[in-house]
């Protein structure tokens, strides 16, 4: 299941438990520049803590953060780089449990097509992204709840939509997290893109953004909203998996949705500057649109993925992540489970 999540409020209480002693001691070792560093982050990114030794577990994790990610640059044998973001003050573990959580993976939920559309399709560019079509709405963000899924589909049905009518509309996650608990649909405790499809399918539509707004909680479903539909598609598939050429064919054609392994620490700093090489393992944990490819000025192919962390992780909310790795399923197992929505 993607982003299977615990609540990042019991990450913290969690956290909130780490020995006072090993604080008072750290609390003097803070260079004033790092303090102030994390003084600015925390007006950047609104963050404010609920009391004076949270302020400090923060500031020590802020810190360590930091160091990873200017030894990571200053290594500079990468061709992308690190950079602070809103999870500056999260231990990757909490990161971790956050965006990841339990690693269920329970493939008999995930439904397979065997037809492929594009199966035959052979007319593909060198290059290609949605985004220069006007295919793809702004970045949006998912906050703390385990959404991923609903963002993966509603990105790739705005895609497909856009293609089909020439109308980018951007439309709700929030009626996917309420309404869609079909097919083992879980809100923000995480789901699946093609179940996701399903239900628009079943409701024979999805509403625009601004009709039904998203919360980052799970609430009831709400009838009215979820009836003032806006656009429709009328089945999905799902791509070949493991198969990049096959994936290739089918984002020459339209934004698609996959599972990733987004757990990783690399990954959680992405800054950009360059494509994203790893380290990552296969764990489809995440999920995101792929909107495009193309091939770097070092030579490297890559896809375009449009994530749902908000604009400040990565290139503006996008990463450009090495296509053709020669790991099985793509790296970070991208290639592993595709599907897109046929409209
Ligand atoms: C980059 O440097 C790190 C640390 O020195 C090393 O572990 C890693 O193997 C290097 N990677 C490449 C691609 O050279
Ligand atoms: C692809 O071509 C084969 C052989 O002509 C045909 O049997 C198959 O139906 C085609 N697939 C699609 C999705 O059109």
């Amino acid at each position: 299941m993607y982003c299977k999540t615990m609540s990042l409020t019991h990450v913290f209480l969690f956290a909130s438990f780490g020995t006072l002693a090993s604080l008072v001691m750290s609390r003097t070792f803070h260079d004033t520049a790092i303090v102030d560093k994390h003084e600015q982050w925390m007006v950047d990114y609104g963050r404010k803590y609920d009391n004076n030794l949270e302020k400090e577990k923060r500031l020590d994790i802020f810190m360590e953060n930091l160091e990873y990610i200017e030894s990571f640059n200053n290594v500079g044998n990468k061709s992308f780089k690190l950079g602070l973001n809103e999870f500056a003050d999260m231990t990757h573990d909490e990161f971790i449990a956050a965006h990841t959580g339990y690693k269920m993976l329970d493939k008999s939920k995930m439904s397979k097509s065997t037809s492929f559309l594009y199966e035959n399709f052979s007319d593909m560019p060198s290059s290609l992204n949605w985004n220069d079509r006007g295919a793809v709405t702004p970045v949006k963000d998912q906050s703390n709840c385990g959404s991923c899924w609903a963002f993966s589909s509603v990105a790739a049905v705005e895609g497909i939509i856009k293609i089909k009518t020439g109308k980018l509309i951007s439309l709700s996650e929030q009626q996917l997290l309420d309404c869609s608990t079909n097919g083992g649909n879980e809100g923000c405790g995480g789901g699946w893109m093609t179940s996701a499809f399903k239900y628009i399918i079943q409701n024979r539509g999805i509403s625009r953004e601004e009709s039904y707004l998203y919360k980052a909680e799970q609430g009831t479903c709400d009838m009215k909203k979820q009836m003032n539909k806006a656009v429709t598609i009328t089945g999905y598939e799902t791509v070949p998996e493991n198969d990049e050429k096959a994936l290739l064919k089918a984002v020459a054609n339209q934004p698609v949705s996959v599972g990733i392994d987004g757990s990783g620490r690399d990954f959680m700093f992405f800054k950009g500057g360059g494509v994203f090489t790893g380290e990552c393992g296969n764990d489809q944990n995440h999920a995101v649109t792929i909107v495009g490819y193309g091939r770097s000025e070092e030579g490297l192919d890559y896809w375009v993925v449009k994530n749902s962390w908000g604009k400040s992780w990565g290139e503006k909310g996008f990463m450009r992540i090495q296509r053709g790795a020669k790991t099985t399923g793509g790296l970070c197992g991208i290639a592993m489970e595709a599907s897109y929505p046929v409209a």
